[in-house]
């Protein structure tokens, strides 16, 4: 059925302005003052923001940490409650088969007729062999344009070494493909967790200690200077502190194609969470560590300067009592990652615009507009133009609550955002013109996500 949402403000990534919205076929029609179209259902947005849903370039539903694995794509209604209409999940080569068969199998046993948004993903290479290099024609064909080398976990199956990254790099420069790294010094971090535990320290809080900005900062750089090597663009994900984001703002500065993102955590929580008592510390553990609070002024501003284009959630639904508590004995052990696909708007309006921080526009940039142009699906996602696919969040600014994971759909035990408090919330959200969110509730069983194929030569391109 066609919908008109009427007498909203829309927000756009450059500006805002009273208009109605008519949409059909999963479109957006049109965008214009006193829209009607007879017989359509009305949705009335007086009162309210209108946005772009959201685009989440970075979650998990697939991760495993030493043998505990997060929920999954059935989970990611939780995404459309927080505004999220379309997520970018990180999918494993599997070792001895190569990164599009493995792509193309999981997608088919974990994604379709699970996802409840829209999705695609991000290649990650497990098994650095010649033929993987080779695949990437193969891998645009098939509408993935965007692979994550580790440069962290030393030990783990995917962690890659620095050749690895460098032979990604030019390979994916041919076709197109932007090459994101999380960026830690893992044989660094090795030697500090060894001190660490030898002494005795293995509480959830040294899992910071084991890894100081300087870690990240190192390999952010060695990830640029590769990048220089084989000319190609880089997306450095997950920046969570001052240094590294510094080696990426003079990277820009010099004219060099080097792109990051923050994530929603890194901007409101700090590494104190991790001294909480009771191993409550453990639901905080993700990688890169939080930081002091310093840290997230500075990445306010480096959002705003646009030294880092992107906010994500880096959604990694371990539960506590479970499976963070297989590190009771060092943190080491616990699961790096944490729940947060359902709050990146939230704490995007109630820390960053309703604390004046950052704009409403900038807002729809950080977390719709810009992420789509990096995962290359900004020819159907991210924006509110005729055309495009009618992903829309009704966004109320009066609600008013607190971040719990009781309310929540993500389907683990806690959330690290417990007790903070929420101004506004979607309101209703629709998936190609279908309401999936009505009155803040997940509504949309009737309507599955589907893949967008992403298109190479993406933002870090252009
Ligand atoms: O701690 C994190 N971030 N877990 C998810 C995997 C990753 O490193 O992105
Ligand atoms: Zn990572
Ligand atoms: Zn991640």
């Amino acid at each position: 059925m066609e919908k008109l949402i009427k007498n909203g403000t829309v927000v756009t990534a450059c500006d805002e302005f009273k208009a109605d919205i008519h949409v059909k076929d999963g479109k957006i029609e049109a965008v214009g003052r006193d829209l009607s179209v007879p017989g359509a259902q009305v949705l009335d947005a007086a009162g309210m923001y209108v946005l772009p849903g959201g685009i989440d370039q970075h979650v998990h539903f697939s991760f495993e940490y030493k043998g505990s694995r997060v929920r999954g794509f059935e989970t990611s209604h939780a995404a459309a409650v927080g505004g999220t209409t379309t997520v970018i999940e990180f999918v494993n080569q599997q070792q001895g088969k190569g990164l599009l068969e493995s792509m193309e199998e999981y997608k088919a046993a974990w994604a379709e007729g699970k996802a409840r948004v829209d999705y695609n993903f991000h290649g990650i290479i497990t098994d650095p062999r010649d033929e993987v290099f080779g695949e990437m024609d193969d891998l645009v064909a098939a509408g993935y344009t965007t692979i994550k080398l580790f440069m962290a976990y030393k030990g783990m199956f995917f962690h890659a070494d620095d050749d690895a990254i460098l032979k990604a790099l030019k390979a994916a420069r041919k076709a197109g493909i932007t090459i994101m790294v999380h960026a830690e010094n893992a044989d660094a971090i090795d030697v500090l967790q060894k001190e660490l535990v030898a002494a005795g320290k293995t509480d959830p809080y040294y899992h910071a200690v084991s890894r100081p900005p300087l870690v990240e900062a190192e390999a952010t750089r060695r990830a640029i200077y590769l990048a220089r090597m084989a000319e190609a663009p880089l997306y450095v994900v997950h920046v969570s502190c001052r240094e590294a984001m510094e080696e990426i703002r003079q990277a820009r500065t010099a004219g060099l194609p080097v792109f990051g993102e923050t994530c929603s955590h890194y901007l409101v929580l700090d590494e104190s969470c991790l001294a909480r008592p009771d191993f409550e510390g453990a639901k905080f553990v993700c990688s890169p560590a939080l930081r002091t609070p310093d840290h997230q002024e500075a990445l306010w501003e480096a959002l705003n300067l646009g030294w880092l284009n992107a906010v994500s959630s880096d959604h990694c639904g371990f539960d506590w009592k479970n499976q963070k508590h297989m590190g009771r004995d060092s943190f080491v052990n616990i699961p790096n990652g944490a729940p947060g696909m359902e709050n990146r708007l939230p704490v995007l309006w109630t820390y960053g615009v309703e604390t004046g921080k950052i704009s409403r526009q900038k807002l729809v940039d950080l977390y719709a507009t810009a992420p789509a142009k990096n995962t290359g699906i900004d020819h159907c996602k991210g924006r509110l133009a005729v055309g495009y696919d009618a992903d829309i969040v009704i966004f109320d600014p009066a609600w008013r609550g607190v971040m719990s994971a009781q309310r929540s759909l993500h389907g683990v035990d806690f959330t690290p955002y417990e007790g903070m408090e929420q101004k506004g919330r979607p309101h209703q959200v629709l998936l190609r013109g279908e309401l999936i969110v009505d009155n803040g509730a997940y509504v949309g069983e009737a309507v599955p996500g589907r893949q967008v194929k992403g298109k190479p030569y993406g933002n870090s391109y252009r």
